[in-house]
């Protein structure tokens, strides 16, 4: 039983495979934070509750003789704003009367069979229902206005506990939701690092790694989107938890727009995280009788390190939240023609690089930017999802039947959420775009975005879009979403309703992905925003693949895709073999390295082919052998982060093995050669300690492997990589 309950003592125990969560509601009737850790003995862990006065400290009108209870530093389960707890809060209700003085108090609990699911918005699921248990903890304000039930999704197997909020009003009066976060996890123990991954476009999800110390850090974003900058995922780690040692807690949050993780470490040394919607521009309003679903956070601890809690979290995104026909079939290896062309092609180049892509065994032809309105650069035509038959010389039914008769599938680009001011629609609809009255808006990349708040806005690019996949065989769509959102404002509010509109913004898209997904069951979507500027956990439950970052250079996406590893798999990130020298850097790396890098990523090329030389077509043909051969390993395996890339090192190294250890495929790329190298040896994971493994002709002990490690060859150049598949003998 994943929930256990001691009604007597108002305990409530959550259990998963190897973690355990506790709440206590007290006599007071507060709900207090207990434990959250390894899984022990379920025995009532408030005793770790220190309790005396320590100044200056409030203490409920209730409970006011005793001075040693106050919210200001008591663990709590879901802590507000405005009732003498002084920290970073969970809530932040605003009456009508202009105050936020709100006191929640346990009210009830509810236990369901099955994982809830959250309305319009993305969740993680169970494919049965008795994989999984949903406790409902309900909190009420004495007044009983305000009803706030706390969800819990007990993922038994999977090592995870999903949460999510529903703030109802039951009161008379309208009331303001000025902070709403979906997770707080308060520890009264533990020193941690404060984990989070920052970047900015082309270098996304950069590891940041700081003690947690007395002040609030934070990671979030307000670009309207979850954003190169800082990704919606966070760890708290004990000082001197590592990859294979030590607790850790991760924290996923199943949203695509603000967003906003805080630590604070508090007055007596209590850390308290929370999670959710970005407050910054966050105003929701709730009349009498109306909810607010908060959207979900993923919670892993692992005792373990972090490649345990890499591989939960890889295996409930993958299984569990991917969804379509993709999250089992395997994925077409395909060629984008983006970085082949750019916006200069029509039809009879694309016509070209497809025969040669076919030759080599791409099996997918990706028509990126530029086919339709008038877009001969990104100065004008989004909006217009109209094709652009001049251009092309042909319709992209056309287009489309004869990249099919070269035996490829056919995929194609569209931005749908922003639009041109040079565009049709714009100059048709100006008042479609976030923009506020009577100011000039920003633009960025010479776009503005549309209000996908409004349902009209959305139903009109929707039929653009439907009319276009229904016009010719298409069986891939690059999703892409090209700026920050700024200007918030909506034409389709009323003033005091523009704070909604962030968020209403991504419950839009969630609302035309949702569509897209059900009408096309069999399209392919790959998420992108510039890169990875909306890689987070919210958009796999539409996009089970998101385009990494645009930076394609092999050597940078080391450290972009060790950065990404830490929460989604392999099967999520979009990774292309391009030119070289490449065209973000300049660098010059082998084609063979650049095929190890996005072969730990959903594979494919991104280039002109009838650039390349007799040799590398080739040895491109052999690459997609070797990634068809290897595909199950390499997306159904676990991933080992072998090394890190920071610092002077002269490998970087990963591996796949199979879950039953049977299998396994080390990658190593020299990222720098010395002269008189020292030698290198790395220790592998994922074997079994006790079999041989043959590699090369020859025969080692996988205890040996791990333990003892394989000696790396010297390197002869700069670059250079190699792949190791192990086999285990019988
Ligand atoms: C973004 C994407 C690129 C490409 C261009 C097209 O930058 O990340 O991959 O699609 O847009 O304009």
């Amino acid at each position: 039983m994943a929930i256990i309950l001691n009604e007597k003592q108002s305990l409530f125990t959550l259990q998963t495979k190897n973690s355990m969560y506790q709440m206590k509601a007290d006599e007071y009737g507060a709900l207090l934070h207990t434990y959250y850790g390894k899984k022990t003995e379920n025995i009532d862990y408030s005793y770790l509750i220190s309790m005396q006065d320590n100044g200056f400290s409030g203490n409920p009108y209730g409970n006011a003789h005793d001075r040693a209870y106050s919210f200001d530093t008591l663990p709590q389960e879901y802590p507000v704003y405005g009732g003498g707890d002084f920290r970073r809060s969970a809530l932040m209700v605003r009456y009508g009367a202009g105050h936020c003085a709100l006191e929640l108090h346990y009210d009830s609990y509810r236990i369901i069979k099955g994982k809830y699911s959250i309305p319009g918005l993305p969740a993680v699921y169970a494919e049965e229902r008795n994989q999984v248990d949903t406790l409902i903890v309900t909190l009420k304000d004495d007044q009983e206005d305000i009803f706030v039930h706390l969800y819990y999704g007990v993922m038994e197997d999977l090592d995870m506990i999903t949460r999510t909020v529903r703030v109802e009003n039951r009161g008379k009066d309208k009331v303001v939701l000025e902070r709403v976060m979906s997770m707080c996890l308060d520890q009264q123990y533990g020193d941690y690092d404060f984990l989070t991954f920052y970047g900015k476009h082309a270098m996304e999800r950069e590891l940041s790694r700081m003690p947690v110390h007395h002040g609030v850090q934070s990671a979030g974003s307000v670009r309207g989107a979850s954003s190169h900058q800082y990704n919606p995922f966070v760890i708290l780690a004990d000082h001197k938890a590592e990859e294979t040692k030590g607790d850790c807690y991760g924290v996923s949050f199943l949203y695509s727009g603000d967003f906003l993780a805080e630590t604070e470490y508090d007055q007596i040394n209590q850390t308290r995280l929370v999670m959710g919607i970005h407050p910054d521009n966050f105003r929701f309003i709730l009349e009498p009788g109306e909810e607010f679903w908060a959207p979900e956070a993923a919670m892993v601890y692992s005792d373990k390190g972090f490649e345990n809690m890499s591989h939960i979290y890889h295996k409930a995104f993958r299984n569990n939240l991917c969804r379509g026909k993709y999250k089992n079939a395997r994925r077409p290896v395909l060629l984008n023609n983006w970085e082949g062309t750019y916006f200069d092609f029509n039809g009879e180049k694309l016509v070209q690089m497809a025969e040669e892509a076919a030759e080599m065994g791409v099996e997918l032809f990706v028509l990126d930017d530029g086919w339709f309105g008038k877009r001969d650069s990104d100065n004008s035509g989004l909006g217009d999802w109209t094709v652009n038959e001049k251009k092309l010389g042909c319709t992209l039914k056309e287009l489309s039947d004869r990249i099919h008769e070269l035996g490829l599938t056919f995929g194609i680009w569209f931005e749908p959420e922003c639009v041109s001011e040079d565009s049709d629609l714009y100059r048709e609809h100006p008042e479609w775009a976030l923009k506020a009255p009577g100011k000039k808006p920003m633009l960025s990349r010479s776009q503005l975005v549309l209000d996908f708040s409004r349902a009209e806005v959305r139903e009109h690019i929707f039929a653009q879009m439907c009319s276009v996949l229904d016009s010719a065989r298409i069986e891939y769509v690059k999703w892409d979403f090209n700026r920050s959102i700024s200007d918030i404002y909506s034409a389709g509010l009323s003033a005091e309703r523009q704070g909604e509109v962030a968020h209403r913004y991504v419950l839009g898209l969630y609302d035309i992905l949702e569509r897209i997904t059900q009408r096309y069951p069999d399209l392919l979507i790959e998420g992108c925003s510039g890169g990875g500027g909306r890689f987070d956990a919210g958009m796999l439950y539409y996009t089970p693949q998101i385009w990494c970052s645009d930076d394609t250079d092999a050597i940078e996406r080391l450290k972009i895709q060790y950065g990404t590893s830490f929460a989604y798999p392999v099967s999520t990130v979009g990774a292309h073999v391009s030119a070289s020298p490449n065209h973000q850097t300049g660098r010059k790396t082998p084609i063979s390295t650049r095929a190890a890098a996005a072969m730990a990523g959903t594979f494919g090329y991104e280039l002109d082919p009838g650039k390349l030389n007799a040799r590398d077509k080739e040895e491109i043909h052999d690459q997609i052998e070797v990634f068809k051969k290897y595909y199950d390993l390499i997306q159904q395996g676990d991933y080992y982060r072998l090394t890190n890339p920071y610092g002077e090192k002269a490998y970087h190294a990963w591996e796949f093995a199979a879950p039953d250890g049977r299998e396994a495929l080390v990658s190593v790329v020299a990222v720098k050669v010395y002269a008189n190298p020292a030698p290198v040896i790395i220790k592998l994971r994922g074997l079994r300690e006790d079999k041989y493994y043959r590699l090369n002709g020859k025969s080692y002990l996988g205890g040996a492997l791990m333990y003892a490690g394989l000696p790396l060859p010297q390197p002869k150049e700069e670059y250079e990589s190699w792949n190791f598949h192990l086999v285990m003998e019988k």
